[in-house]
């Protein structure tokens, strides 16, 4: 295989968004779309990425260097077409021999494997694509197998127009060629702009290869609103939902479940309808996730049951067959083996060791305000409803604590706490609370 490097354009202004986040920050699948591009060409080996930002957004520079370091950024200013955004990059690859594929920072579904195929031409490569509605997409206009050119809609005569294969935007060629190529691209045309697309007719009159190969319209879509990002959205969610349906993950409503693009489940869990997967979120084989949960950052082991309504959050990190029900919110606690909370709690910060059981409306006091605090309860350890665990606190394994507690202390194993006051209870003396209450009541005039 050849050396490979990408260039990923992504100085446009985004204004169709009209939002204040850039638009390639926007995100499909919990992953902002220019991060779906940087995978894509992480997955096709190149050894180098360099984004082409513009300096109207900082944010987008910031992420690039977080994600890739500050030697991956090209700035583009202003922006003068996707030619000139190409060029921007030239300098930080004035070493690179290799071949160089350009892609968009705005095109969240294209994966590396649709991608392959571009390179290895020899010459200019282009990925094309049937159009249903071919608008302002440049045409690829073809003589016999080669690419004779691509004419940008605005340029096109209306046979050219007619065409309705269309111009991905993503090409690919020999680092050199490129560059060489580009610099004799001009601005004479209707937009005034410098086009990529111009390097194809460039290429074929000095004689180098030039070719289309093809991907689907729904992989090569761009995102310029946020209709579109909807759009994109929707149709990850169905690649996702079909990946896991063929891996053997039971949904009765697919369309319901809604995954992030790093959600991981296992053969033999079943989900039920209307479940929400946050980043982060890994669930073993055989569980059982029922409705209206939400997860993010959280793994659940096989056997588990969560939900319904259940709420995982970061750091929540359930083991085989645990229980957590209804109401329930856990967040940065391990859950060993067979522990149960199976109503209306929360848990934050802290370990439930195995088969130990959180009664129905436990709290685990975790914050006063300024710090956070970890509660610890051992295994086989039972908490009586509605207690509070006020952290530092822990629960010794096979411990029990009574109902309506506030733990403030550390309770031994085997040990029985209780934390409320005692109860008081005065023979007859309901009664006599209602004599004298119905005596003290005004007579009602009719
Ligand atoms: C481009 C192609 C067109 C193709 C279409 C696919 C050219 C001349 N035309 O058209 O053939 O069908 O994409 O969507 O290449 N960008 C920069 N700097 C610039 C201009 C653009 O970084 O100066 C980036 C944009 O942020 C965007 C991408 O390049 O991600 C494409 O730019 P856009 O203006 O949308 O190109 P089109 O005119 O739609
Ligand atoms: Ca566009």
């Amino acid at each position: 295989m050849t050396r490979r490097a990408a260039i990923i354009l992504a100085a446009g202004q985004g204004t169709r968004m009209k939002s204040p986040v850039p638009k390639v920050l926007h995100r499909v699948g919990h992953r902002a779309m220019l991060d779906h591009a940087i995978d894509a060409a992480e997955g096709l080996g190149c050894e180098r990425i360099v984004v082409v930002v513009g300096n109207h957004s900082p944010e987008v520079r910031a992420h690039v260097e977080k994600r890739l370091g500050a030697a991956a950024i090209a700035v583009q200013d202003p922006p003068l077409g996707t030619g000139h955004a190409v060029r921007a990059a030239e300098a930080l690859l004035a070493d690179f021999d290799g071949e160089v594929v350009v892609t968009y920072g705005d095109v969240p579904l294209l994966r590396a494997a649709d991608i392959a195929p571009v390179f290895g031409g020899g010459g200019v490569t282009v990925i094309g694509f049937e159009a249903r509605d071919p608008g302002a997409y440049g045409r690829l206009v073809m003589d016999g197998d080669t690419l004779a050119a691509i004419t940008e809609a605005k340029e096109a005569s209306p046979e050219v127009l007619a065409l309705t294969t269309c111009n991905s935007g993503v090409m690919a060629a020999p680092a050199r060629l490129l560059f060489e190529l580009l610099g004799q691209v001009t601005n004479d045309n209707a937009k005034g702009e410098y086009y990529l697309t111009d390097v194809v007719a460039l290429a074929r009159g000095q004689g180098a290869p030039t070719r289309a190969v093809m991907a689907s319209e729904d992989a090569v879509m761009g995102v310029n609103a946020q209709a579109e990002l909807a759009q994109a959205e929707a149709l990850f969610q169905t690649v996702q939902r079909e990946t896991f349906l063929a891996a053997g993950v039971t949904m009765s409503a697919p369309d319901t479940v809604h995954f992030a693009w790093d959600t991981e489940v296992g053969a033999g869990t079943v989900i039920d309808p209307f479940v929400v997967f946050g980043p982060g979120a890994r669930i073993a084989a055989n569980a059982r996730i029922r409705s209206f949960s939400h997860i993010e950052g959280a793994t659940v082991g096989s056997g588990a049951e969560v939900g319904p309504y259940a709420r995982l959050r970061p750091g929540a990190d359930l083991g085989e067959d645990v229980k957590v029900g209804n109401f329930v919110e856990v967040k940065a606690v391990r859950m060993d083996k067979g522990a149960k909370a199976n109503h209306l709690a929360y848990l934050g910060d802290g370990s439930v060791g195995a088969g130990a059981n959180v009664g129905a409306g436990t709290i685990f006091c975790n914050y006063d305000g300024f710090n956070k605090a970890r509660t610890e309860v051992g295994e086989g350890a039972f908490i009586g409803s509605n207690s509070a665990l006020v952290a530092p606190v822990s629960i010794g394994a096979g411990a029990l604590v009574g109902s309506g507690s506030v733990i403030t202390k550390d309770v031994p194993a085997d040990a029985l706490a209780f934390g409320r006051a005692r109860q008081i209870t005065k023979e007859g003396g309901g009664a006599a609370f209602r004599e004298k209450a119905q005596a003290k009541r005004p007579t009602k005039s009719k």
